[in-house]
């Protein structure tokens, strides 16, 4: 039986700075953003938006596509979430209005916890075929003003629908695994903003493309000339291309500027949105699926990381008719349709996002779906009337 992604669908904060704005007033050349990491613009989210709206908007495309028969499980992976007791998924359970036979969980492993999800859904589609799974990716990435991660700040969120038979990308049965308990980027619960060993992280992530490429291969994954895409969580979309370069040398394979070309349409969306944490080697895929002409048949890898740090790799086979499953023309209409702001408006938003107590948040959100604020320490999460 064939199981994987049947939907996938995105949200992404509907403000955008372009990276020029945080080169002039940080004295930086543009050039280190745009040629050094690979970063155009990162998106931003309203003050009534948070990885719970966001991941409600994306959930809804498919809910409005597929509805909810068959649903029994909702996968909320994050590690920017918005409690430390109750998962951002319930919330969402909440303002979708889910069935109450459903069971919802929150996953936590930095970037990574998305795939692990998708992992175990798999694994509930194969026990009970008619069932599906809601895997959902939705984070918040930042890092404090002035410092070094700061161009690589963003927001986004992808919700995928796990089936048997699926539309959109088979995945295959070997996956490649790495752990190692490292420090490379962590967030203390008392902080909002993430702490980061930069280019400690950036080594440590290539030591686990090397890792989880031979457990991948001891397992029985593909060999690196029958694989036609490469997928990477892309925190920078610079990161991609060294992670991959990386990977030919391992492989040794037999054309290695040719194949690090093809990453090209895997980069697109995360160009501009920026980090998006958990859902970014998901947006490599969707940005893929979208604007690559035709991969019906083609292996696609998936490298997936999380700092602290774990990593998979694993592949899939898209299916023929897939793109009649796609929704090209909304996503890319989604960023171009982002509200441009300027850096002081950036700044303020970004001081303004560690608020604590009770408090209301400005009308700003024009989706479906607001974070109204706090009262008596409980979110409030409302829909909006169309
Ligand atoms: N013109 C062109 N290129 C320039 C340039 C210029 N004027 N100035 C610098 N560059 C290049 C540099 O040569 C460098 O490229 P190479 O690595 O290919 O040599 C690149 O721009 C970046 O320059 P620096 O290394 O000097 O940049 P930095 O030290 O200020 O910060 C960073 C880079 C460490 C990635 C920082 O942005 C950061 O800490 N980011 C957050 C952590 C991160 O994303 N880590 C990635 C791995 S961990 C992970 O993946 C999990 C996750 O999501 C966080």
């Amino acid at each position: 039986m064939k199981i994987g992604i049947h939907d996938i669908a995105a949200a992404t904060g509907s403000l955008v700075l372009d990276l020029s704005e945080l080169a002039e007033h940080t004295g930086t050349d543009i050039a280190k953003f745009q040629r050094g990491l690979g970063q155009f613009e990162m998106s931003i989210s309203t003050e009534d938006d948070d990885i719970v709206t966001m991941a409600a908007r994306a959930t809804k495309q498919i809910i409005d596509r597929h509805g909810t028969d068959g649903i029994r499980t909702v996968m909320f992976a994050t590690e920017t979430g918005v409690d430390q007791s109750k998962s951002a998924g319930v919330f969402l359970h909440g303002l979708l209005g889910l069935p109450a036979n459903t069971r919802v969980v929150e996953l936590k492993e930095a970037c990574y916890s998305a795939t692990a999800a998708l992992q175990f859904a798999a694994g509930i589609v194969a026990r009970k075929p008619k069932e599906k799974v809601l895997v959902i990716a939705s984070d918040t990435a930042r890092y404090e003003l002035g410092s070094s991660g700061e161009p690589t700040q963003g927001c986004g969120a992808i919700a995928m629908l796990i089936s048997a038979n699926p539309a959109v990308l088979e995945i295959e049965p070997a996956a490649g695994l790495w752990t190692s308990d490292v420090m490379d980027f962590w967030r203390p619960n008392d902080r909002s903003t993430a702490l980061v060993d930069g280019h400690y992280s950036m080594q440590v992530y290539l030591e686990s493309v090397e890792g989880a490429w031979h457990d991948f291969r001891a397992a029985g994954g593909a060999e690196f000339a029958d694989i036609d895409y490469f997928c990477y969580h892309q925190p920078f979309t610079k990161m991609a291309v060294k992670a991959h370069r990386k990977l030919t040398e391992v492989a040794q394979a037999a054309n290695p500027d040719a194949s690090v070309a093809s990453l090209e349409e895997t980069m697109i969306y995360n160009r501009r949105i920026g980090n998006s944490y958990t859902a970014s080697v998901f947006y490599a895929l969707l940005s893929l699926l979208d604007n690559a002409e035709d991969v019906t048949g083609k292996r696609v890898a998936l490298f997936s990381y999380g700092s602290g740090a774990v990593a998979e790799l694993f592949t899939g086979i898209v299916p023929a008719g897939y793109q009649a499953h796609l929704r090209r023309d909304e996503n890319r209409r989604m960023l171009d349709a982002r509200t441009t702001i300027g850096y002081g408006e950036y700044r303020d938003r970004h001081i303004k996002f560690d608020q604590t107590g009770a408090y209301d948040t400005a009308v700003e959100s024009d989706g479906p779906y607001r974070f109204a604020g706090v009262v008596d320490n409980k979110r409030q999460y409302v829909t909006v009337a169309s």
